[in-house]
């Protein structure tokens, strides 16, 4: 088998990955890092990132009050001592991306540009309009580019993590040109995949979103952590779930129900007014607004349509002049994707899932507990996002996180041995289950897109915005008897060159272990906190379940769920207040409390 060696090797050429390849090469040029992405990296899906990045910039603002909004907003279940590290060097790295040529947006006299964002009590989201992605992930790009020990694998899949000794040498991976199978050894592996939204079947996620990074962590032994918290976006397209950024609300977008009539006023956030307010209506957290609309449904103050129930995003008041300046995606997108334009006319939209707060398991500098693999960006779990995100805070964990991945794998590698022979036995027996399961096996029952559907149906009944034990203990049977068809599916194309069909096929084997780990975590979490909502359980727990969920998988490919304290370390927990009393919730003095 053809192999190559590196130091460094990263998973995923997106926003965390590419900043990761800087900073290891930034701790010694001398190493050899590669990145190998099953797109080319400015396909990765950091370029849809609309809305824009979280950093503290402006002197009304302060580092404990990110801390608070972003730990309230994850209902406690951040470990704080990550989201201090991370939102004391949010504001270094997005300053970074400015010398590396990120254009950011501008106030009128030059200095940097910040709108509001949902949950957070301040103005500090940086944005380059609403393509923030777009440029970050150029300006990443573009900076790779000056560093010669950067060595990329474009369209190159990764099947399996390589794990000898008790610690990962490197991949196995198939160069989809050529089909060719083959070793990449490494003394350091960074996973930087992204999420998994695909496992359901209404997302704005990009279909390379398929949950391989972590799917790969898991079969190698590494633990998923807090995999119950899938994040709602409460606007997107109904028929595509494309995005409609969050940045539309800050703007003072206002969501009506069938009537006209601002809803949210209904749920405890606050009451109408003309122009945004910070962590009120339009501007509460995603939880809140995507249950509110599930609520809403249930009123029958929705609009049916064929692709689902809907309520109405009007920008209609804020003008063309103002569309154009801030919000020029957007008018694009519903123009290109709904038929509409935005200035003119209501925006049909619906909760659309779009994050995962969970993810593998790493520490503050994410490292996983198994040696030689690491994990940044949304593939992983730090964790600063808790039971709920906060909108805008994703982009900066990929720098954050991506930045320290980096180093730290930088400093593991200068430590360890080139990989021996044993590993390419290994690969070798990996290109034989290919080979045989897959590109060459004839004669299965069953259908990839059929599997999929099924599976995607599946996880929304039981795991969707609202969940209880009858759904998720039959999605249980329900997920197993799927995994035991997926080892009856066979191919029609046989071909090595581009062989999507394979791709497709491996990225279902990713996802149907997901689908496993969501479930199982929802199913063992008998409470209800941030984006996990248990209707048979209502309230939150925090005697029992102020606890990471940590989902390994067992010998026999089942999987186990135990449970790991959360780190506290100022913020006591708390009520979590939204709308005009969120004022005085605020001004609490952070607890200094034993960890
Ligand atoms: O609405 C948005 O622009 C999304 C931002 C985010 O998920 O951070």
């Amino acid at each position: 088998m053809e192999a190559s060696s590196h130091d460094v090797l990263l998973v995923g050429g997106g926003g965390a990955g590419l900043r990761a390849a800087i900073a290891a090469a930034e701790v010694n040029l001398k190493l050899s890092i590669a990145v190998v992405s099953k797109v080319y990296p400015m396909r990765s899906h950091t370029v849809s990132a609309e809305g824009g990045a979280a950093g503290v910039a402006k002197s009304d603002d302060s580092l404990d009050e990110h801390c608070y909004d972003t730990i309230s907003g994850g209902d406690w279940l951040c470990d704080q001592d990550a989201v201090e590290a991370f939102v004391k060097e949010a504001p270094q790295e997005l300053l970074q991306l400015e010398r590396w040529g990120c254009p950011w947006s501008r106030e009128p006299d030059g200095h940097i540009a910040v709108r509001a964002f949902g949950g957070m009590k301040k103005r500090r989201t940086w944005f380059a309009a609403d393509k923030t992605g777009f440029h970050m992930l150029h300006t990443l790009f573009q900076t790779t580019l000056k560093y010669p020990p950067i060595t990329r694998y474009d369209e190159w899949f990764v099947t399996k993590l390589l794990v000898d000794d008790g610690r990962v040498q490197g991949v196995v991976a198939i160069e989809l040109m050529s089909g060719k199978i083959r070793a990449i050894t490494a003394k350091a592996v960074i996973l930087c995949t992204g999420g998994c939204g695909r496992v359901f079947p209404f997302t704005t996620n990009a279909n390379i979103k398929n949950g391989d990074g972590m799917a790969l962590a898991y079969r190698a032994g590494a633990p998923l952590k807090d995999m119950e918290f899938v994040q709602y976006h409460p606007t997107g397209l109904p028929f595509t779930g494309i995005l409609i950024t969050e940045a539309a609300r800050a703007e003072g977008g206002y969501m009506l129900n069938k009537d006209g009539y601002r809803y949210l006023q209904d749920y405890n956030l606050g009451t109408p007014q003309p122009k945004p307010v910070l962590r009120s209506m339009e501007l509460g957290p995603r939880d809140r607004l995507s249950q509110a609309f599930v609520k809403e449904d249930q009123k029958g103050r929705t609009i049916q349509t064929p692709y689902g129930p809907i309520v109405h995003l009007d920008l209609r008041h804020l003008g063309e002049k103002l569309i154009n300046a801030k919000l020029p995606f957007v008018r694009e997108l519903c123009q290109k994707y709904q038929n509409i334009d935005p200035v003119r006319e209501l925006i049909p939209v619906r909760p659309v899932v779009h994050y995962m707060m969970g993810g593998v398991s790493t520490d503050i500098d994410g490292a996983t507990p198994l040696a030689g693999l690491y994990a940044a960006g949304e593939v992983a779990c730090v964790s600063i996002n808790g039971a709920n995100r906060l909108g805008s805070n994703s982009l900066p964990e990929c720098l954050v996180f991506g930045a320290r991945a980096g180093r730290a794998a930088a400093a593991y590698a200068a430590t360890q041995q080139v990989p021996d022979g044993k590993v390419f036995a290994q690969a070798n027996d990996e290109r034989r289950r290919l080979e045989t399961q897959f590109l060459f096996r004839t004669g299965g029952h069953e259908r990839i897109a059929t599997i999929r559907e099924e599976m995607q149906k599946t996880v929304e009944t039981s795991a969707g915005i609202y969940r209880e034990h009858a759904s998720l203990a039959k999605a249980t049977h329900q997920l197993r008897e799927l995994q035991r068809r997926f080892g009856d599916i066979s191919l029609d194309d046989h071909s090595r060159t581009f062989n999507t069909e394979l791709e497709s096929a491996l990225e279902l084997g990713f996802m149907l272990d997901v689908a496993e780990s969501i479930v199982q975590c929802a199913l063992h979490r008998t409470e209800s906190r941030g984006a996990h909502q248990r209707t048979d359980y209502p309230a939150r727990d925090d005697n029992k379940f102020l606890a990471h969920s940590i989902v390994s998988r067992n010998f026999d490919g089942s999987s186990r769920v135990e449970y790991l304290p959360v780190k506290i370390t100022r913020w006591a927990p708390g009520e979590r207040v939204y709308g005009e009393t969120s004022k005085e919730q605020s001004k609490s003095t952070p607890i200094r409390q034993a960890v």
